[in-house]
């Protein structure tokens, strides 16, 4: 099974402040769920969207993802990233809750690190 990460926004139907409320529920409730099916995955709250990244196996992710669309706590999912990787970020977090500047800061230096690799690589190629 490949290695997944997903990650996408959407729109809280309610209020930040209840909205941060029930991502805290959210990733209480839901840890031991994620777990179960071998997902990682953090989830942030900033000015009255969710966004989160899920990484495991790309069925589990995609199983994960389809309930998730159902949750009438939000709605408009917007996919932003669905690919494979070679490791996880998050494997010691089933779901962990991050500040919105932690989430964005870590997923810059994802992207960062990409960009690197795929350099990297096309360098080896022109010797
Ligand atoms: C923004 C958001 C993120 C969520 N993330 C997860 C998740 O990572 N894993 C999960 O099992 N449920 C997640 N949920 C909750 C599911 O949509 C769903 O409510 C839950 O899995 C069903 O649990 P229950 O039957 O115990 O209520 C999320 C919901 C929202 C609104």
């Amino acid at each position: 099974m490949r290695l997944w990460k997903l990650s996408y926004t959407s729109i809280a139907v309610a209020a930040h402040d209840v909205a941060l409320q029930q991502a805290h529920e959210i990733c209480a409730r839901s840890g031991e769920r994620n777990a179960r099916i071998d997902v990682s995955s953090v989830l942030t709250v900033h000015r009255g969207r969710f966004a989160q990244v899920l990484e495991g196996p790309e069925e589990a992710v995609r199983a994960v993802l389809r309930r998730i669309m159902g949750d009438a706590r939000h709605h408009s999912v917007t996919v932003i990233a669905d690919g494979p990787i070679v490791a996880r970020r998050y494997g010691s977090w089933a779901m962990a809750y991050r500040d919105p500047k932690t989430y964005l800061a870590e997923q810059i230096d994802d992207i960062l690190q990409q960009t690197a690799d795929v350099v990297r690589a096309m360098k080896a190629t022109w010797h």
